[in-house]
């Protein structure tokens, strides 16, 4: 075998080369095996580089993006980013995403399409993003685009309709009524709902009576509260998580006191108080006046239709 292709090698006139290195077999063989080992080493070590990095850039987007962004399951707070790589190029997404403020303030074009369709809702910067890992996001982007299913694809809830229980509980947590499971604050030492009693409340965070609308529905606020993307919520909350049960509560309790029916219905209550104690408080009012004044007032016109009876008769 061995013999057969050496001597097609040195029946080749241009051969002669190769047949003098396959003589030198024995050291060649070595040397190139030397080679493969040392190739298959630095290959090695790139793939295991680039996938650290690429797992990297996968637990930096999850922890700091999927709050606002899917890759291809649809619009969240933010687009779908699926392919946004063929939408804009690469420069441009990378200024955006290292500094989205500085874009909306040179009022770019894009940047102010983007919020327009995020109904007003402003990417943040996130902490700790540098020009490196704005790049390795996007190739993550990239290539989990070209995936039929990628692991940020999220599910999107099915129709989800709320019952009065998980409202109540939402209530209750809102309030502080039920303690957070990771002992997080309670979200009233901060926020108010119109529902929970107008000025009861803290005023740090915003009011959030139609939060439910303002961060687009069940899904995009189930992701934003599972990893809250503001500074004050996220320092308050990344350490002491939500629970996936405490989040729906809390959806299914700010749909409702965003929605015409919660919202009236506790405003109904509050109006039928205010009435009630108004009316209660002129029966009482009625009753004890008549009480104090009715003998005075008999005591002013008795006297009077006595003194003019009498002037009548004299
Ligand atoms: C608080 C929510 C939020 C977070 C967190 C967030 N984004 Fe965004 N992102 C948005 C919104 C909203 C837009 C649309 C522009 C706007 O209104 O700010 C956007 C736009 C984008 C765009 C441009 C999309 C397009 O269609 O051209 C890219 C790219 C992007 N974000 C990447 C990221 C990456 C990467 C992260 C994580 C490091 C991230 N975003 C974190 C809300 C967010
Ligand atoms: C220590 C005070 C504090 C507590 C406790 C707190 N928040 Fe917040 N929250 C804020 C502040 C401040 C903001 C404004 C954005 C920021 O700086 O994080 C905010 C923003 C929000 C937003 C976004 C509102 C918007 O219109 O963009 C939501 C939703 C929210 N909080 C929900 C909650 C819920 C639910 C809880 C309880 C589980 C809670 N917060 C507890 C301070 C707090």
């Amino acid at each position: 075998m061995k013999n057969k292709r050496l001597k097609h090698y040195d029946k080749d006139p241009n051969s002669r080369y190769c047949g003098s290195l396959f003589k030198k077999k024995p050291v060649s063989r070595y040397a190139r095996s030397l080679n493969a080992a040392a190739i298959s080493v630095v290959l090695l070590a790139f793939a295991l580089v680039s996938s650290a990095h690429g797992q990297e850039a996968a637990e930096f987007f999850r922890k700091n993006c999927t709050s606002c962004h899917w890759i291809g399951g649809g619009r969240l707070i933010g687009p779908d980013l699926k392919n946004v790589t063929s939408r804009k190029d690469r420069d441009w997404l990378v200024r955006f995403i290292l500094d989205p403020k500085a874009m909306f303030d040179a009022r770019d074009p894009y940047a102010l399409k983007l919020k327009a369709e995020a109904k007003g809702v402003m990417m943040v910067k996130v902490p700790g993003i540098n020009a490196k890992m704005a790049n390795a996001l996007l190739d993550l982007i990239e290539a989990e685009s070209r995936l039929d299913s990628s692991q940020f694809a999220g599910k999107a809830a099915a129709v989800i309709t709320y019952t009065k229980e998980d409202i109540d509980a939402g209530r209750k947590i809102f309030s502080g009524k039920t303690k957070l499971k990771n002992n997080g604050r309670a979200c009233i030492s901060c926020h108010t709902v119109n529902t929970s009693g107008g000025s009861l409340g803290g005023r740090l965070g915003p009011e959030l009576t139609t939060v439910f609308t303002r961060l687009q529905g069940h899904n995009a606020l189930t992701a934003w509260l599972s990893a809250p993307p503001t500074p004050t919520m996220r320092s308050v909350f990344q350490a002491r998580p939500l629970e996936e049960d405490e989040i729906k509560s809390l959806v299914a309790y700010f749909e409702s006191a965003g929605s015409e029916t919660g919202y009236n219905y506790d405003t109904f209550i509050v109006w039928m108080s205010v009435i009630l104690c108004g009316l209660g408080g002129s029966v009482v009012g009625m009753v004890l006046f008549s009480g104090i004044w009715g003998n005075r007032f008999r005591a002013v016109r008795r006297p009077l239709v006595k003194v003019s009876k009498l002037r009548g008769t004299s």
